[in-house]
């Protein structure tokens, strides 16, 4: 195979930025599209000239493709993933892969099972300060963490919320701000500073009409004694993103889409231990950075992927640590729910019956007005 033909499930905001990167890879043939919206699909396969299909299904079936990315509402990723690996045909899915934790052990089964490539579209990871942020903690640049932080105050407004009836319900989207907006910042705080073994997690709906949270926050416990803090919102202007890890010989912080790499001259626990001064603390040096010079985004994902299948090069973002970010979001949720801490792993089954009692409690939207179109930032 010197081509991989694609297919694109879900050809609203996001998906439609897909069609438009698979019409320009070298390598990639646009097959086939999918929408359940019956003109939206009919709109989009009559632009690209390509066959449409209003049911994931038929579009497995049809033989038209060896691949395809998943950009529908986030409950549909893992039973269209799990219907194309059954298939053999490779599945790169938008994030999060699924909102439940359960969901997407099931999806990661069968990525498995099918020997297909899995990958999420986790396009934070092939920006140069992340990539250059997790070479410094690997190399030991920052010794044993003792503490990260996680700060993601943005904003978005009722008309965001209005515009598609899935968005912000239990039923529709399983989540708010920490199932939407924060997967993307909760990957890369999970990929440097790892998965901690205790959330203690709170989640509230402060600013917008909606029936899950715009605002989340937790503090979090590692297994070698670490701790961490998050927050995530939706109802911050100006908005505000920072990433902080600190470790024994060093700190990073990711800030405004710049990194800062502080290195101590002795370790801080070296030197709380041997220092006689009263008042001393370890010196330290900020460390200029040199940045990679890559190919980032959506596009540089995709390309990715279509190169795993055709040469067997590694994945950037592979699939099954798309659960990582779910490990929080979930655990923060269910903590939030119980009022106590929750260990990571979720448990499965408690959160399921937690999801399916928000799911029957769920009133639905009062008021929808469709708009399908995807952050600017993002095109
Ligand atoms: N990676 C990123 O930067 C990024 C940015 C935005 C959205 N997303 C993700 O993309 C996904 C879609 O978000 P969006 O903003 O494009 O939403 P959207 O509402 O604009 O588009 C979703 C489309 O999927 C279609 N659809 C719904 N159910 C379907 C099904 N079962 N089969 C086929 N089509 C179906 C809808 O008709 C709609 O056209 C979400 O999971 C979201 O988290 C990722």
């Amino acid at each position: 195979m010197d081509r991989v033909r694609m297919g694109i499930i879900g050809t609203g905001g996001m998906g439609s930025a897909h069609v438009a990167i698979a019409r320009e890879l070298d390598c990639v043939t646009l097959a086939a599209v999918c929408d359940i919206d019956e003109a939206v699909c009919r709109a989009k396969s009559e632009e690209c000239g390509v066959p449409g299909f209003t049911n994931a299904e038929e579009l497995l079936d049809s033989g038209l493709v060896d691949a395809v990315i998943i950009a529908t509402p986030h409950y549909f990723h893992p039973p269209i993933a799990i219907a194309a690996f059954r298939r053999g045909i490779h599945v790169l899915s938008e994030k999060p892969i699924a909102v439940t934790v359960s969901a997407a052990d099931a999806m990661i089964a069968a990525a498995k099972a099918s020997g297909c490539k899995f990958a999420v579209m986790y396009q934070m990871r092939t920006e140069s300060i992340h990539i250059a942020a997790r070479r410094i903690i690997e190399e030991g640049g920052l010794g044993d963490i003792y503490r990260t932080s996680m700060i993601m105050g943005w904003y978005r407004s009722q008309a965001y919320y209005d515009s598609g009836g899935w968005r912000a319900t239990w039923t529709g989207e399983g989540g708010g701000v920490l199932i939407n907006q924060a997967p993307h910042m909760l990957d890369i705080f999970t990929w440097l500073g790892g998965l901690p073994t205790m959330i203690h997690g709170r989640t509230r709906t402060r600013l917008h009409e909606i029936e899950v949270e715009d605002e989340a926050f937790a503090v979090l416990e590692y297994a070698n004694g670490a701790h961490g803090y998050l927050y995530a919102s939706t109802t911050e202007a100006p908005g505000t993103d920072v990433l902080e890890i600190a470790g024994d010989r060093g700190k990073i912080r990711i800030q405004e889409g710049r990194l800062r790499y502080w290195r101590l001259e002795e370790a801080r626990s070296e030197h709380a231990a041997g220092a006689t001064e009263m008042w001393s603390s370890p010196k330290s040096e900020e460390v200029e950075v040199p940045l990679p010079e890559v190919q980032s985004g959506h596009k540089a994902v995709q390309a990715n992927f279509v190169d795993a299948i055709l040469h067997d090069t590694p994945l950037v973002t592979p699939g099954e640590e798309g659960i990582n970010a779910l490990e929080m979001i979930n655990g923060m949720i269910l903590s939030g729910h119980k009022g106590q801490p929750v260990t990571v792993p979720v448990d499965r089954a408690e959160y399921d019956a937690l999801i399916e009692s928000l799911k029957a409690s769920s009133s639905g939207k009062a008021r929808v007005r469709e708009q399908r179109v995807t952050d600017p930032k993002f095109q």
